[in-house]
């Protein structure tokens, strides 16, 4: 379907593939909070979650399990069920006359679909075939705050280390953190299913697939999908992605290795006012972003910004962003706003 500025009093219909989801319920009540003209709404999920409600605007809806007929008459498609379920219903939706904005990896690197921030490649919405991918989370809370600076100096090279909270893994990896904090605490065995390690009081290497070149899934996801969205072929991107025992945030120590010299004080001056992005740097009070503090909040925060001191050109920061907001949903419904011409 087509989004026209002029129809700009339309209400469209929605629906949300993953419904039940960390991000899926999420995005219900950013849909809510930030007033999205809904005409109507359809929740669907897994068998799973038949006879289950969600509440939307003060309505309760029935859960229903996607099928053939379950996106006619939809305009826009939140998808956010796992790739192998986009890879199904994203092409069938679209065949509806639905654009899909899909939070998988299923579509992200193909190069006809757009991959959008919307602080960074806005423009790219309006080339879209139908779908819409949005970025992995990791990804949209390291970009946020540095594409700005890239945008003064171009960054010749980025060194990260994430520290990756538990729902980036889902609503039921957030479960297995609490359950296995309380046994363990209680000093009986902590019992494992979606992760393959213990993640209370502990922490690991990211749970996705090793590759050949010794890079788990994630990380070849931050450095594809930062050239994509960069427009940048030739960036380098170091990345070692790790979980940890948070909830809902996820926090990145980041390098940047500029074209030009680099200060500290002009970063913090550019981020100051960057889209997105707040700055908590306060070295005296030795406070900086943490996850606790974010969890709920839009924007990416970043402090410890200073200078690299081994490099003129470099400087360090530390970043920490809502993973389901952020990261997720609210990427996803701002890409939605700019579609149907809100912003
Ligand atoms: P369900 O809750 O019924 O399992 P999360 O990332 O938090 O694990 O959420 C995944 C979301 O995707 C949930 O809403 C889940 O539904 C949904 N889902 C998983 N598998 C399917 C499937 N085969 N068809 C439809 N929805 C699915």
């Amino acid at each position: 379907m087509s989004f026209k500025t002029s129809e700009l009093h339309r209400r469209y219909h929605v629906a949300i593939l993953g419904a039940t989801g960390a991000v899926g319920r999420e995005m219900v009540r950013i849909l809510e909070e930030r007033k999205f003209p809904v005409q109507s709404i359809r929740f669907l999920a897994s068998r799973r979650s038949l006879g289950k409600k969600v509440r939307f605007r003060g309505r309760y809806y029935s859960v229903s399990v996607p099928s053939r007929n379950a996106f006619k008459g939809v305009d826009i498609l939140l998808a956010s069920a796992g790739k192998e379920v986009s890879r199904k219903f994203a092409p069938l939706a679209v065949r509806e006359g639905a654009v899909v904005i899909d939070n998988t990896s299923c579509f992200r690197l193909d190069p006809k679909v757009p991959l959008v921030i919307p602080e960074i490649n806005p423009a790219e919405i309006k080339k879209h075939r139908g779908i819409i991918a949005n970025p992995n989370c990791s990804t949209i809370v390291m970009l946020v705050p540095i594409y700005p600076l890239e945008r003064v100096n171009p960054i010749r090279r980025i060194v990260v280390a994430t520290y990756q909270s538990a729902s980036g893994a889902g609503a039921r990896a957030m479960e297995e953190l609490r359950t296995q904090s309380r046994d363990v605490l209680a000093g009986r065995p902590a019992r494992r299913s979606t992760f393959p390690h213990q993640i209370a009081f502990n922490l690991f290497s990211h749970n996705s697939q090793i590759g050949r070149e010794g890079y788990n899934e994630e990380e070849t996801k931050m450095i594809n999908e930062t050239r994509k969205i960069l427009g940048r072929k030739d960036i380098a991107v170091s990345v070692t992605c790790v979980r940890v025992p948070v909830f809902r945030a996820h926090s990145e120590a980041i390098y940047l290795d500029f074209k030009r010299p680099m200060s500290a004080a002009r970063a913090r001056r550019i981020l100051r006012k960057a889209p997105g992005v707040k700055v908590v740097d306060d070295p005296r009070r030795n406070t900086f972003p943490m996850p606790l503090e974010v969890s709920g909040k839009d924007e990416v925060f970043v402090g410890r910004i200073r200078q690299d001191l081994s490099s003129g050109r470099s400087i360090g920061l530390f970043v920490s962003g809502d993973q389901i907001r952020k990261g997720a949903a609210l990427n996803a419904i701002q890409i939605a706003e700019r579609l149907i011409g809100n912003v």
